[in-house]
């Protein structure tokens, strides 16, 4: 049997290589333009699955991109573990920001990563990390040493709200039943601090749209008379947090859990430079709810955020004129026990209360999810920890991260099974920017972790 770094090792180039085909294929999920690509990934990962050896590799069909799925039986008796991971991406916009192709992988040395990261959309989110579970189970087929089931879900929706997901898991409890789905589409604290997410956060999204005159006004004739609907919307967006930077949608925070002050020195022992948070982010101050810590904000308390605002004349030179509309995203990142569908209601009762009658508003709910949290205990957390502990020779930690992954809390509902979030990415990979990346070695890293938690994973429960 071939040690799992010594195999590494061997395949090295062939892995890269193989990554990065994958990483040319511009997955967009979210623009229409796209979509021969977002098909062509899905049989990307179809042609993988079965090159690696799964069986029943099926593109399956939804009303929207396919799910590709995959398993490897060895025995009814033995447990299963179902794997997701996402081959959409993001937009790669603005593409101008971009030191190289973003979807033309290359590899380059940074301050973090020595030994080069792949600079490419996808690299960390989620292909690179989707990535590493085919190939971990690769080797473990390879040299006959596959202790449990799996089952692989890969899906192309996940950055629009995995519409069809949830559609799919819905049909299928039976073929999807698992004991444990392990993720990784999240990050670590550092390169030399393993961490395991134990809690996400939901996520409502809302767009607005402002009306006034019923068309675009000249500014001299109507100013002063008429209500500016971007002037309007700016001032109600002002409203909806006070000077504390709390959000003053009222019963906003009436089902927030409030952590105690043992949660509370835990979240305090991961390792965060204030200093070099506000250097990487070019910014002179932090800015957040007074009487919670940064990564207290960034993680376990409720946000909003104006995403994107649009209106009036904003080509060259100036136009007088009062719009006729204005418009904005709006998200707010949810924490335990905050309900996704209640807080878009609360939303709209409150945001239209702050319209003058001069305006129509209207408020369109987007997607949204539910916050999810996982105990440390489970079986499935254990193994991760000591498939961790083998690979970094460290404890990892566990983390909440401020991010959203909406289909986990709806994996728990549908299958009612905890999905464990053992991510190999770095806040600095810059997933959704421009120029992201992920760490050479925590691609070769996360695949040798992932490769010792399934005979971890079958001793939690044979003992
Ligand atoms: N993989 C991310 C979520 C993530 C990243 C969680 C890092 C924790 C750490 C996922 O692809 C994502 O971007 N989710 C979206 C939500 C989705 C509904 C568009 C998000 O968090 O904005
Ligand atoms: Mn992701
Ligand atoms: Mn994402």
């Amino acid at each position: 049997m071939k040690d799992i770094k010594f195999y590494l090792q061997e395949n090295r180039q062939i892995l890269l290589d193989e990554l990065f085909e994958l990483l040319k294929i511009p997955s967009v999920s979210a623009d229409p333009a796209f979509a021969t690509d977002v098909e062509q990934a899905a049989v990307f990962i179809q042609n993988e699955m079965k090159r690696i050896g799964l069986d029943n590799v099926s593109i399956e069909q939804t009303p929207g991109y396919p799910i590709v799925y995959g398993e490897k039986i060895i025995d009814d008796t033995l447990p299963t573990v179902l794997i997701y991971g996402h081959y959409d991406v993001q937009p790669a916009d603005p593409v101008e920001l971009w030191e190289s192709d973003p979807f033309d992988p290359v590899i380059k040395k940074t301050e973090i990563h020595p030994n080069g990261a792949i600079f490419a959309r996808g690299a960390s989110d989620d292909k690179g990390q989707m990535y590493m579970h085919l190939k971990a189970v690769q080797y473990l087929l390879e040299n006959n040493r596959l202790p449990v089931n799996v089952k692989f879900m890969i899906e192309g929706e996940e950055e629009v709200g995995s519409p069809s997901l949830a559609w799919y898991v819905a049909r299928n409890h039976d073929k999807l039943k698992n004991d444990v789905i392990i993720i990784s589409d999240t990050g670590m604290v550092a390169n030399d601090v393993p961490a395991i997410t134990t809690g996400l956060r939901g996520l409502s999204f809302v767009e607005v749209e402002i009306t006034g005159p019923n068309r675009d006004l000249h500014s001299g004739l109507y100013g002063g008379a008429v209500a500016n609907p971007i002037n309007v919307l700016t001032e109600m967006i002002a409203s909806l947090t006070d000077k504390n930077n709390r959000i003053t949608i009222p019963g906003f925070y009436d089902k927030v859990k409030e952590l105690g002050v043992q949660e509370r020195t835990e979240i305090a022992k991961t390792p965060f430079d204030l200093e070099q948070y506000k250097k990487e982010l070019g910014i002179d101050d932090v800015y957040g709810e007074a009487g919670y810590t940064v990564l207290e904000r960034q993680s376990i308390r409720p946000t909003l955020d104006v995403n994107g605002i649009w209106g009036g004349y904003t080509g060259e030179g100036a136009k007088t004129i009062i719009p006729s509309k204005a418009y904005a995203k709006i998200s707010m990142r949810l924490v335990p026990d905050q309900d996704p569908e209640e807080i878009p209601r609360l939303f709209e009762k409150y945001f239209k209360s702050l319209a003058p009658k001069a305006v129509k508003v209207s408020v369109k709910k987007l997607h949204g999810g539910y916050p999810y949290v996982t105990p440390t205990d489970s079986p499935g957390y254990k193994a991760a920890a000591q498939a961790m502990h083998k690979a970094f020779g460290k404890e990892p930690l566990p983390i909440y991260s401020g991010g959203s992954i909406p289909i986990v809390p709806l994996f728990e509902k549908e299958l009612g099974s905890k999905s464990i979030l053992m991510g190999f990415g770095l806040n600095s990979d810059a997933i959704h920017s421009p120029n992201e990346h992920y760490g050479v070695d925590n691609f070769f890293k996360g695949i040798e972790t992932i490769s010792y938690f399934y005979d971890f994973y079958k001793q939690q429960l044979t003992n």
